[in-house]
């Protein structure tokens, strides 16, 4: 369509893949051009290589594309690619569209603790994407979506410094969606049907210390994002998966550094919050990117998941801890907030800031 950037979308069979392709239909800025995935589904038609498993029917100006390998010059002319590759094959294909001059918004871990690559959550810290006028324009442009668990969090966590200062303590045990472990292999029926799994690899790793570059800052002069130490920020995360389909859920207490706010001033810092979306009117920004929900049994996963068609997070619960300052539970979307509609929100802030 005319006056449209054009989009790629990098493991485009895959769950996150399909939530982009979904996501990025009827979007007023952004033309999806090109797919691509491994060779397994090279050089077919989009709707005979996937598994598809969205709510709603492959849309058809995307069924017939054919699928290609990710390989830059198969993706020459788009403005934005979107990656929501394996981690085992990201690292290696996404420096190759980097060098190509291609630019990459990337689901995948392998990039987010470098040091020049912004670790982005849109409706969080798209002031880090302003570190981007100093990065090497010989190449294009990489950001890094949060792991899935973190986004909601952050959120939360910048709503609250931003109002009272560092937090010095979090400490939080997260219920995790189905659909965050990815369809291949993804999680077994009898692992996970009546039942609640303690464990998943790598993600409390993650959850320590991606808070602490998102909430940290860019230095101007190293040109380098600087995390927020370990002593400043300790964050302990117990990670759980649970037989919901989509929509994270975390039971987070916190200790403020300097300050102890009431609870009526940090319900209501949790309502007023607002970030640059809403303020540069990206097409995908929420009408509220929190929202605090009164009820006594909120937020779920199943009621309050698509608020804001899952920009948004919900926060519910908030009362006093009795080891740390407060406590409450907060509930992401993971698919969209936590994987390619944050993507897609990063693309729509990079064009506000005319970085595309
Ligand atoms: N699921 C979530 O909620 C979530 C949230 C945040 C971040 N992430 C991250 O996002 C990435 C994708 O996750 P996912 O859940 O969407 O995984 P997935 O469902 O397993 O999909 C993986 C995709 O990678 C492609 N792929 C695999 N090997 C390849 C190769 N050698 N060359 C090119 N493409 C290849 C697959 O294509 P074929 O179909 O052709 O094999 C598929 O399109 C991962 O890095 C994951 O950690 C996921």
């Amino acid at each position: 369509m005319a006056g449209k950037l054009k989009a790629g979308v990098l493991g485009a069979t895959g769950s996150v893949g399909q939530r982009f392709i979904l996501l990025l239909q009827g979007n007023p800025l952004f033309d999806l051009v090109a797919l691509g995935a491994s060779s397994r589904s090279a050089g077919k038609a989009y709707a005979k290589v996937t598994s598809w498993k969205q709510g709603s029917h492959i849309p058809t100006s995307v069924a017939d594309i054919v699928v290609t390998e990710c390989v830059p010059e198969a993706f020459k002319g788009c403005d934005v690619v979107f990656s929501g590759l394996d981690a085992s094959v990201a690292g290696e294909i996404e420096e190759q569209f980097v060098n190509a001059g291609l630019n990459i918004i990337s689901n995948a871990k392998n990039f987010r603790q470098h040091s020049h690559v912004p670790l982005c959550v849109p409706t969080a810290n798209p002031e880090h994407l302003d570190a981007l006028e100093f990065r090497d324009k010989s190449r294009g442009i990489h950001v890094c979506i949060s792991n899935c668990s973190t986004a909601g969090l952050v959120v939360a966590l910048k709503a609250l410094t931003e109002k009272f200062g560092p937090i010095s303590h979090v400490v939080l045990t997260t219920l995790q969606a189905i659909s965050g472990a990815g369809f291949s292999p993804g999680v077994g029926g009898m692992d996970i049907l009546d039942n609640i799994v303690p464990y998943i690899g790598g993600e409390e790793d993650k959850l320590e210390i991606e808070p602490r570059k998102i909430l940290g800052s860019f230095s101007t002069s190293s040109k380098e994002f600087q995390l927020i130490p370990e002593q400043d920020m300790k964050i302990s995360a117990t990670t759980t998966r649970v037989p919901v389909i989509d929509g994270h859920t975390a039971s987070v207490s916190i200790k403020f550094a300097n300050t102890k706010p009431s609870l009526a001033e940090v319900q209501q810092c949790l309502t007023d919050y607002s970030s640059q979306c809403e303020t540069l009117h990206c097409p995908s920004a929420p009408e509220k990117p929190l929202v605090y929900l009164e009820q006594p049994d909120r937020p779920q996963p199943r009621l309050d998941r698509d608020i804001g068609n899952g920009f948004t997070v919900s926060v519910g619960r908030l009362r006093e801890d009795s080891v740390l300052d407060y406590k409450f539970v907060c509930l992401s979307h993971n698919t969209v907030l936590g994987a390619a509609g944050s993507g897609i929100l990063i693309a729509e802030l990079l064009h506000a800031k005319k970085l595309i």
